[in-house]
């Protein structure tokens, strides 16, 4: 199988991060480049992580394009007490060996795509800022992708953040009404948290895999998820922590993972006591479908994906 070629958005804390090892160091991601934006953290902690991840996963020839600083009319409201204060567990990791490129996110996502039209998958595994931005210039912007697949949302309304919204909606959810309403189900497909929750929990014996396998990229994986593990553990009360994004990139890398989808109309709510939850609409006279939602992965090809990732075996082509 060709790897496929793929532009994530990303404001890289610790599971982006194993997201973006599994693009790049799976065999069956062909990253073409990484595009930036805040959210878990800073913009430039998050460019500086996704540099860092890029060379632990081997990939240093993948440019990295920072792009929007802020959500689109919000305040940033980062998520580091999640992901640690450099969104990477502060585990004292040193500083990637290279540089972000020029060239701001935005225009990164219209030129690739416009150059490549139908040819890439764009995975976004954050607030939607730079997508929406690319939109607001380009309303066509999604249908010029293979397919987008985005970390967003809790289509059951369990939040992470609040009571009922998922952070990456929550962060930006203007953002995200812009990019619903682009939408189409056989471009769009969303991941939520309730697939991160039920499919993709790293139990104690899970953890413990990881730890046996004991490469770098194993221990890359565990030590960084320290801060998150704390915060699962008081905060989700699941059997361990759960990695949206990585699960995310797997049904990007590997759809057929998915065991379970629905196409249905959805919108975000906007006011304050409701921010960033999704408004499913399931009724017979809703407006048509507008997104495809994975609600079930299998969690035992999400997590032999991972763990092979991590020991360095490439997936058979
Ligand atoms: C999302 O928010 C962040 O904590 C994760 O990186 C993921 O993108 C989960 O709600
Ligand atoms: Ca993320």
């Amino acid at each position: 199988m060709t790897p496929l070629p793929l532009l994530i958005d990303t404001d890289t804390g610790s599971d982006d991060a194993v997201a973006l090892l599994l693009a790049g160091a799976s065999g069956l991601g062909d990253i073409r480049a990484v595009t930036t934006v805040a959210g878990n953290v800073p913009l430039p902690t998050a460019t500086r992580n996704a540099l860092l991840s890029l060379e632990v996963a081997g990939a240093t020839h993948v440019p990295v394009h920072p792009g929007c600083e802020r959500p689109m009319t919000r305040p940033l409201i980062s998520a580091q007490n999640v992901h640690g204060e450099d969104g990477m567990g502060d585990v004292g990791l040193p500083d990637p060996v290279r540089s972000s490129d020029p060239g701001h996110a935005v225009e990164v996502l219209l030129d690739l795509s416009r150059r490549h039209p139908g040819e890439l998958t764009l995975v976004t595994l954050a607030p939607l800022t730079n997508i929406a931005a690319a939109l607001l210039r380009d309303r066509d912007l999604l249908s010029r992708f293979r397919h987008v697949y985005c970390m967003a949302g809790a289509p059951d309304a369990r939040g992470n953040v609040s009571a009922t919204a998922e952070f990456n909606v929550w962060a930006d959810p203007e953002a995200a009404r812009i990019v619903l309403e682009a939408a189409t189900p056989d471009k769009v497909t969303w991941i939520g948290w309730d697939v991160s929750r039920k499919d993709a929990v790293m139990t104690p014996a899970d953890q413990e895999r990881l730890e046996a396998i004991g490469t770098p990229r194993a221990e890359f994986v565990h030590r960084i998820n320290r801060t998150v593990a704390e915060w699962a553990r008081e905060v989700t009360g699941l059997a361990g922590y759960d990695l949206p994004d990585p699960i995310a990139m797997a049904v990007a890398l590997r759809p057929d993972l998915v065991t379970e989808s629905e196409q249905v109309h959805v919108d975000v709510a906007l006011g304050d006591e409701v921010r960033g939850q999704l408004i499913v609409d399931r009724r017979l006279s809703a407006p048509p479908p507008n997104l495809t939602l994975a609600r079930r992965v299998s969690e035992s090809g999400f997590k032999e994906l991972l763990f092979a990732t991590c020991a360095g075996a490439l997936q058979p082509a």
